[in-house]
């Protein structure tokens, strides 16, 4: 893999804008990721949400909250326009621009839940609520449970909401720790000098088990169901990452 990491840390909502407005960059690359993490990747992430998210059924409402503008949300509008279902998309202004205008999507711009007010309409009335590959951003500039209330303050009762593709870094360890990711690690250097495993040390800024298990925790102390569920083995990078799920009660 030739990207530079570097690149791709510490990406904020007003980096993501950055990276939408650069026209160098790649639909994979303005969401964050190198063209290897998700080209033609994304119908295979489609299915594995819309089974957790039950997103084959008819004429229900959707959000997904920092939808990117790769192949991944048109999968979703393509989804929602064949099964009469109300999808609505929220990202900024500049991440939305590059999604083909849609009579079927209703796009939503602003810094969620700062732009709550644009979805106030839909309390307590959404079936299901996408937020994939975001979480990790969230917590570096503001209070990932306030966001979370706010996504269940939108669903209905049994609605859903996937909190997708999480990097929890303590999974990553395990995994490289393991007979399976030593074998990984060795065979993505093969032919080279290996270097030692690339461990997780420093968790700051970084998702953890506990920064997960207390999402769970919370939800369920407050009356909801909470799954931590994993990807589907194809996903790029099921090893490293993981899902929520939260059943509003
Ligand atoms: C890694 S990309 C994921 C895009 C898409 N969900 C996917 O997986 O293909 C993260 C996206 O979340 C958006 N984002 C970050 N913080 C957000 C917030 N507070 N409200 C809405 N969107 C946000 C970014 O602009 C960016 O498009």
């Amino acid at each position: 893999m030739s990207h530079d990491h570097k690149q791709y840390e510490r990406l904020t909502f007003d980096s993501f804008k950055n990276r939408a407005n650069d026209g160098n960059l790649s639909p994979y690359e303005k969401i964050g990721f190198p063209d290897s993490y998700r080209k033609d990747k994304e119908l295979d992430i489609f299915f594995d949400i819309s089974k957790k998210l039950e997103l084959e059924q008819e004429k229900t409402t959707i959000i997904d909250i920092g939808c990117g503008c790769s192949d991944l949300v048109k999968h979703l509008i393509a989804n929602s326009k064949k099964l009469n279902q109300t999808l609505i998309l929220n990202d900024s202004e500049e991440m939305l621009s590059h999604i083909e205008k849609s009579d079927e999507a209703i796009k939503i711009a602003g810094r969620f839940p700062d732009n709550y007010k644009c979805l106030i309409q839909y309390e307590n009335q959404v079936d299901a609520i996408l937020v994939y590959s975001v979480l990790q951003h969230i917590i570096l500039e503001a209070n990932h449970f306030t966001f979370i209330d706010k996504c269940l303050d939108l669903l209905m009762p049994e609605g859903r909401l996937l909190i997708g593709d999480i990097p929890n870094m303590t999974k990553r360890n395990r995994f490289f720790l393991s007979s399976k990711g030593q074998k990984t690690h060795e065979e993505y250097h093969r032919g080279k000098e290996v270097p030692p495993l690339p461990l997780t040390h420093d968790f700051t800024e970084k998702i953890d088990d506990a920064l997960l298990f207390g999402i769970l925790h919370r939800y369920r102390a407050l009356g909801h169901e909470t799954y931590l569920i994993p990807q589907a083995n194809n996903l790029p990078m099921a090893t490293r990452r993981e899902d929520i799920l939260i059943v509003k009660n």
